[in-house]
């Protein structure tokens, strides 16, 4: 039953692969893109929300190799874990497919069949690296050696993370399998390419005006891909091959990113075929009434296979294109990359095991914005945030007030409340705005004044008092909870796609399953009232710890580890007993007292670290390029060689001098200085990290 103006949306994540569990990481996407989906289907919209394992490749070949299991079996079983995952983070797909599957391999076929006929594909031989022990030609990833460029060792078969160059296996020096340590030859075998350069003027076209993209991207692809010749795309790998065997070629089989996004096309066929339907009705074009529409969303690391390769495949099949392609930044934990050996690797299931699936879809939704900026779960935020909002915010409405209504129900009449609830209705709008934008940020921040709103009438009337005075203010009380619970309902609407199940807790303690957006436009009145079941818990800084402490490697890493990690209190629970040792300020003493003048003349500001390199020549040296934001740059010498691995540091927020002298150095101009803590009993120099939010260029004062 939708509404006149309904729109057909066809949503999807990218396939997670199955060599790998689901982590927090992967969760951005997911999370996101079920937000956006129960927000649309809320609005009465017609939207299916697809997705599915990516099974095929080298990686799984290689892991059911060493397991000594076949491919299936392992696919099979990791199809398992990943489904288990998402129904404990509440992501619910209308389909779950696999690209190993008929619907997919049938699909791949007719799609090959187009590039085919329009003359796409050709064919040529390729020098590629075989790894003789292990009897498989090596992806890029496979190998590891001395970059051709700058001589950096231990780089993969692609590219250089040291100097950022490009180039193929071959070119590595002294390349090594990491499958089986041996060296491996050049072999030549013949490869399918598919012509993208044919489709140049339709992606140019397509990229800057069609409105998939946001511009940013636009813009980034003309300048890096589009400018110049697009190369042929080498879509098949000889045997062996975990994958489908091209039908006109036998021997040789699609490579994964051939048949990956076409997966999004088979689940929606085994979708829509279990449904009485059809595909066809979602992708091909001008099809159904209304036309669909299809938003991929996706990370910014696969953003030219979904920009570049997709579209043209899918223009030569004749096949709709996406309407949106929603691209997302990557995820940091406390600052940083996520990390195994710091315990910030967090998989799905051992979240599950310590907290609330709740308070990271409602933490994610607080952070994302819609745009391709990285983002941060810092985990003192993290459960700030959540407490604060969550907890102090929302449910705190209800749970302060439900249990005047627990016998009599709302009152009949819903009673003048100055306007709050009307005022709340017309925020709707804005915050629908926000959700179809996939700006959750925005939304969220609207939800919470609204919620704050709530809180202030509360504040005010003073029900707690009204109990107290008794016979003759039980209609001031009934009516006082019934507008505080109507204006929590009402925020629970706006956060049901975001928080499902507290809608249904709400729906249990009054008014019913929340079924429409449009339950936020009208109080209820007169119904019953459950009794009060508690909604929410407070994130504790214990239950943080034990999800870092089960994070970690069994065995720690031979990696120098700090015994008394700042976030990391040895005893639990908030209480205020401190058992700090008293050696780091004994042994540096507090220096004489200083006037607020004295302070403000050195300027401190927060800086992003942009490059960080080490100074060969220098015991303790690392060189760092900081962004103080907009174009400001600094070169800083900082001595922390050998704590602080270069590439780690990249991307993080730490507090610079910005105005201390420069000093010419043995190793160039140093202009600034970064600020540490160390001393006495430190086996370390520790950094400063802002809280998240800050952002380069602010001020300490
Ligand atoms: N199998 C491919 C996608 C094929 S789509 C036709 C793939 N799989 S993945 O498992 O590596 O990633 C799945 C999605 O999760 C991607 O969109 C990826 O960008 C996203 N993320 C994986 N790690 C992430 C973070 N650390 N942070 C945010 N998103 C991340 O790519
Ligand atoms: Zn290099």
């Amino acid at each position: 039953m939708n509404a006149p103006t309904s729109r057909r949306i066809l949503v999807t994540s990218a396939l997670p692969y199955a060599n790998g569990q689901i982590h927090l990481g992967h969760l951005v996407e997911y999370i996101q893109t079920d937000i956006f989906v129960r927000f649309q289907k809320l609005r009465g919209h017609d939207a299916v929300y697809l997705c599915a394992d990516d099974t095929h490749g080298t990686a799984i070949m290689i892991r059911a190799r060493a397991e000594e299991r076949s491919e299936r079996d392992l696919i099979a079983a990791m199809r398992e874990d990943h489904l288990k995952d998402f129904a404990g983070f509440d992501i619910e797909f209308d389909h779950y497919g696999s690209t190993d599957s008929d619907a997919n391999r049938r699909l791949c076929g007719e799609i090959w069949r187009s590039l085919r006929d329009k003359g796409l594909v050709v064919s040529r031989d390729v020098k590629q690296l075989f790894d003789p022990k292990a009897g498989v030609f090596l992806a890029d990833r496979f190998v590891r050696g001395t970059c051709p460029r700058c001589k950096a060792a231990d780089q993969y078969g692609d590219a250089c993370e040291k100097c950022g160059a490009t180039y193929s296996p071959a070119d590595l020096v002294d390349p090594v399998s990491t499958l089986s340590g041996a060296t491996p030859e050049i072999r030549s075998a013949e490869h399918l390419f598919v012509q993208l350069e044919p489709m140049q003027g339709f992606l140019r076209e397509w990229t800057k005006n069609s409105g998939a993209l946001d511009p940013r991207i636009a813009n980034y692809l003309a300048g890096h891909f589009l400018g110049e010749p697009l190369r042929d795309w080498d879509i098949s790998r000889p045997a062996p091959y975990f994958g489908f065997e091209i039908p006109d070629a036998p021997g040789h089989y699609w490579y994964v990113w051939f048949d990956a996004p076409i997966g999004y096309v088979a689940a929606t066929d085994e979708w829509a075929t279990a449904r009485g339907g059809s595909w066809k009705e979602w992708w091909h074009r001008g099809a159904g009434e209304p036309a669909a529409e299809i938003h991929h969303f996706i990370g910014k690391d696969i953003t030219y296979f979904h920009t570049l390769f997709w579209p043209a495949m899918l223009e030569a099949a004749g096949l709709a294109l996406p309407t949106k392609v929603r691209i997302h930044g990557f995820l940091t934990v406390n600052g940083e990359k996520m990390s195994k050996s710091r315990g910030t690797f967090l998989l799905a299931r051992t979240y599950l095991d310590h907290l609330d699936p709740a308070c990271l879809r409602y933490y994610y939704a607080a952070k994302l914005s819609g745009n391709i900026d990285d983002i941060d779960l810092n985990l003192e935020d993290f459960a700030a945030k959540v407490n604060s909002d969550l907890v102090g915010k929302v449910v705190n409405l209800a749970s302060r007030t439900a249990r005047w209504l627990e016998g009599a129900g709302l009152s009949e009449t819903y009673p003048n409340d100055g306007g709050l609830f009307a005022q709340g209705a017309v925020d709707g709008a804005e915050i629908a705005a926000a959700y179809d934008e996939c700006d959750f940020a925005r939304a969220m921040r609207l939800v919470m004044a609204a919620a704050d709103r709530a809180n202030a009438y509360v504040d005010a009337e003073q029900p707690w008092k009204l109990a107290k005075a008794g016979p003759e203010s039980a209609e001031r009380l009934r009516d006082v909870a019934t507008v505080a619970l109507n204006l929590f309902r009402q925020i629970v609407v706006y956060l049901a796609p975001v928080l499902p199940e507290l809608a249904t807790e709400t729906g249990a303690l009054v008014g019913g399953p929340i079924r429409s957006w449009e339950e936020s436009r009208h109080p209820l009145t007169g119904v019953a009232v459950a009794p009060f079941k508690p909604l929410a818990r407070r994130v504790e800084a214990a239950q943080l710890e034990a999800l870092v402490a089960a994070s970690k490697p069994a065995t720690p890493p031979s990696a120098p580890s700090s015994p008394s990690s700042p976030s990391n209190p040895s005893s639990s629970g908030n209480a205020s007993v401190t058992t700090d040792p008293a050696e780091p300020l004994a042994a540096e003493p507090l220096a004489p007292q200083c006037t607020i003048d004295d302070f403000t003349k050195i300027d401190l500001r927060v800086a992003r670290i942009l490059a960080a390199e080490e100074v060969p020549e220098a015991k303790k040296l690392l060189k760092l390029t900081v962004s103080l934001g907009g174009e400001e740059r600094r070169t800083v010498f900082a001595g922390i060689k050998g704590f602080h691995d270069p590439a780690a540091l990249v991307g993080r927020l730490v507090v610079v001098v910005a105005n201390l002298a420069p000093r010419q150095m043995k190793f160039g101009l140093s202009e600034g200085m970064v600020v540490a803590a160390s001393g006495a009993g430190a086996t370390g120099v520790y950094l400063l990290s802002p809280d998240s939010g800050a952002l380069p260029g602010m001020r300490l004062h």
